[in-house]
């Protein structure tokens, strides 16, 4: 039997990213993504977070995950 606390430890979603920070929040002017899609990061294994850099691939073949990135699209006018 573990403790509530040391439970919720070991099902650390965030492993490395900002750390140093009590919490991660990351904003995105939607007007300023010059590029049609972008794709951020859901896996938290990204090197370029928050944006996806594939890593998600690798998570899921290791854990059995099935993660993946949020893409958002931009209408072209
Ligand atoms: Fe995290 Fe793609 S690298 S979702």
């Amino acid at each position: 039997f573990l403790p509530k606390k040391k439970k919720q430890k070991d099902c650390l979603i965030n492993l490395k990213i900002q750390k140093e920070n009590p919490k991660v929040v990351n904003e995105i002017d939607i007007e300023d993504l010059n590029c049609t899609n972008v794709c951020y990061c859901r896996c938290w294994r990204s090197k370029t977070f928050p944006v996806c850099d594939k890593s998600h691939l690798k998570h899921n073949e290791l854990t059995g995950d099935n993660v993946g990135p949020l893409i958002l699209k931009k209408k072209i006018v």
